[in-house]
């Protein structure tokens, strides 16, 4: 008869047996395109998985070694991220997309939009596919228009023959004989619905002064030679004085705003008769 001791003392050296073996799982060392991170591969480790930028783990993020010797669960993949092919916003096309993943496209991978003509677009123009396999942020396409552009007093203004102006539409600018545009000849409608600038017409200045020597663009220059038109707008000279006490020169400068010219108190117009003075000009600089 074998007594129950006996059997109960059997299979406890039956336990001892088994934990004396060491269970070994096989080689996880390896996660291509990702990293595993372990100890040892015997029973009972776990080991865990990241994967690199531009790849996402398909599968668990960690596996244990069971007492069978086998991964539970079983070990994952790094698969590439992937974006379907980005929506196209309205009135947009898509200006540069190359899909390297079939039609998909990987992590970073980029497209392009612009608008169709007569819209303006709102947002980046470019979209990137993110780790989380969509796209950034589409920008958005809409129409604009300008209003039309006023003529400008002693100007006029040329622009497109149209019903409506729109966005990127020219308008171009010029004034009548002895005034002068003060801002660009050229103007564009912008994204916002109004032109790039608003160019007007600034008058030319008549001289009070007959005769002087200044100085226009660093050169001596002789007013009645040079200016016998009269200044345009915007035109800067500078006038020679006299220092009396200390018997030298200095300048001052006065400029044409629309049609005035505040020539400097301090310049003294000689007769051409009175031969005798010499102008401030030609007294040494102080
Ligand atoms: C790509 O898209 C086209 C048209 O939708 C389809 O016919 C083709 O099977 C797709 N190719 C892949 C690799 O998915
Ligand atoms: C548009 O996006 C790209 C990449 O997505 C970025 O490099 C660029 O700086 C962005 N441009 C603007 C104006 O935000
Ligand atoms: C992309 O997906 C992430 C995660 O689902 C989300 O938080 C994000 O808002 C999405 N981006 C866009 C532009 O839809
Ligand atoms: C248009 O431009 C004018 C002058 O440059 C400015 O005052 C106005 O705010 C602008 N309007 C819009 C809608 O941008």
């Amino acid at each position: 008869m074998i007594s129950p001791v006996l059997i109960l003392f059997s299979s406890f050296l039956c336990h001892v047996a088994i934990a004396g073996r060491t269970r070994v799982c096989p080689f996880a060392g390896i996660l291509e395109n990702g990293a595993v991170r372990y100890t040892t591969f015997e029973y009972p480790n776990t080991i865990s998985f990241t994967c690199n930028t531009g790849f996402y783990l398909k599968g668990a993020n960690s596996a244990k070694c069971t007492e069978e010797g086998k991964w539970s669960p079983d070990l994952p993949v790094c698969a590439p991220i992937t974006c379907p092919p980005p929506s196209i916003p309205k009135f947009a096309k898509l200006s540069a997309y190359k899909p390297l993943a079939g039609n998909n496209s990987l992590y970073g991978g980029k497209a392009v939009f612009e608008c169709l003509p007569h819209h303006a677009m709102f947002g980046n123009d470019t979209v990137t596919c993110t780790q989380h396999g969509n796209w950034t942020e589409l920008p958005e396409c809409r129409e604009v228009k300008c209003p039309f552009p006023s003529r400008p007093d002693n100007g006029f203004v040329n622009y497109p023959a149209q019903q409506v102006l729109y966005y990127k539409d020219k308008a171009t600018y010029g004034c009548h004989d002895t005034y002068t545009l003060d801002g660009p000849e050229e103007v564009e409608c912008n994204k916002f619905g109004n032109w790039s600038a608003h160019p007007s017409c600034k008058a030319s200045c008549k001289l009070s002064v007959k005769r002087a020597t200044v100085i226009f663009e660093g050169e001596r220059v002789t007013l009645q030679q040079k200016f016998k038109d009269g200044m345009l707008h915007g035109q800067k000279i500078s006038f020679f004085c006299k220092n009396k006490e200390k018997k030298c020169s200095y300048t001052e400068d006065a400029e044409c705003i629309d049609g005035t010219i505040e020539i400097p108190k301090c310049f003294k117009e000689h007769s051409s008769l009175a031969f005798w003075k010499t102008d401030a000009s030609d007294v040494k600089p102080c």
